[in-house]
């Protein structure tokens, strides 16, 4: 069990620290941690946000926790010195293809949630994201038009077979939960979304106990509001699953409350090889004061223990301590509480026993 610790930037080192806390108080046999640097703090020491020696370290490892990256000092650096590289680089280099981003609201916590509590407590809802293709990795650039403009450009596309492999996933994914599968699209106007749309419908044949339908990425913004407790597994392309994710944070109550799990085809001795981290960022405005949530950072580690440890039981363990110390009021600001970052993680350590 060998895991690369990867605190990143601001918020990022503090809410590692608790997560650090409660893998530890666990005592697993064979865990070894390793720390690494990313992001800003690797291009601090290294001149570049994902150096050789982390990436080795992420080779080499059967599982990454990762904090978050990002500084605002970086953002007139080129594009390939940000911080954010580092992100794009591990999922990419890696081939963690299929990023999981799961949303429930917490009992106790119904109040909390941006919408009204009756809404929010029916949010139980998977996103699985496309994490190595879209707009995101399309040739991009600047350029001057004929009439000496300014013009950036950022090429979305998708291969069927990156949308194929990203179907099994979340087909596999809704027939472990509830069975209904939704598949978010673009089709009316854009035919790298009429392509993923046959794609999804030609992966259902493999299927029948998974009911597939589709909607428009507007439209899911919208229903996501309206009734989230409709949605169950949710599939999406890159760009659109990373906006729906930070939506579905507020419909459960805070950003910091969402972890996610990507994961790729390489195997461990126990499981799949994968990178855990929360769905948020470095959060620059609240960093270096220890008031972030860490329970993000926390279930991140929960589904890095299920997913590359097959260790169902400890994963249930912290998320049974997180929910409890929740439920007890262990909330930060960000959930109208007071508690720090460190309170909050010594509540959960609490729950723990
Ligand atoms: P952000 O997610 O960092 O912060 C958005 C808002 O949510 C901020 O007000 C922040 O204070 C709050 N917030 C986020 N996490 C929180 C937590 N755990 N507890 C309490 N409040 C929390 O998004 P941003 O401000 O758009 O981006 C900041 C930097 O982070 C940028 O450089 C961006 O590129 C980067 N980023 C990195 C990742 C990643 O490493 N995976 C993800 C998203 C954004
Ligand atoms: C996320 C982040 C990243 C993304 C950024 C930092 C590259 O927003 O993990 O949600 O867009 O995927
Ligand atoms: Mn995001």
């Amino acid at each position: 069990m060998k895991i690369a610790i990867l605190p990143g930037d601001g918020i990022g080192t503090e809410i590692m620290a608790e997560a650090v806390r409660v893998l530890e108080a666990l005592d697993l046999p064979g865990m070894e941690l390793q720390d690494g640097l990313v992001g800003a703090a690797a291009w601090r020491v290294h001149g570049h946000p994902l150096p050789p020696e982390t990436l080795a370290l992420m080779h080499e490892c059967d599982a990454i926790l990762f904090g978050a990256v990002g500084d605002p000092e970086c953002d007139a650096l080129p594009r390939h010195l940000r911080p954010e590289q580092a992100v794009l680089g591990m999922r990419k280099e890696l081939g963690l293809f299929a990023n999981l981003r799961p949303a429930k609201v917490f009992p106790g916590l119904e109040d909390r949630s941006s919408l009204r509590a009756e809404v929010a407590g029916a949010i139980d809802l998977m996103i699985v994201r496309e994490l190595n293709g879209d707009v995101y990795f399309g040739d991009k650039g600047m350029r001057t038009t004929a009439i000496g403009e300014r013009e950036g450009y950022d090429i979305m596309s998708y291969s069927e077979s990156e949308v194929r492999r990203i179907a099994h996933v979340a087909f596999r994914t809704a027939r472990g939960r509830r069975g209904q599968l939704c598949s978010v699209d673009k089709a009316n106007v854009l035919e790298t979304s009429q392509l993923w749309r046959e794609v999804m419908i030609e992966v259902a044949a493999d299927y029948p106990d998974v009911t597939l339908d589709h909607m428009y990425v507007d439209n899911a913004a919208m229903q996501l509001v309206r009734e989230p407790g409709r949605f169950d597994t949710i599939v999406t392309g890159n760009l659109f699953g990373d906006i729906l994710s930070d939506q579905a944070s507020m419909c459960v109550g805070s950003i910091g409350l969402l972890a996610s799990a990507s994961l790729g085809t390489q195997q461990t001795a126990s499981g799949t090889k994968g990178a855990y981290e929360p769905i948020h960022g470095s959060a620059p405005d609240i960093a270096g004061k220890g008031l972030a949530n860490p329970v993000a950072m926390i279930l991140s580690a929960a589904m890095m223990l299920r997913h590359s440890f097959a260790l169902e039981t400890e994963a249930l363990r912290i998320e049974t301590a997180v929910a409890d110390a929740l439920n007890a009021g262990a909330l930060g600001g960000d959930l109208g509480g007071n508690m720090g970052t460190r309170a909050i993680g010594d509540a959960v350590l609490a729950a723990l026993g």
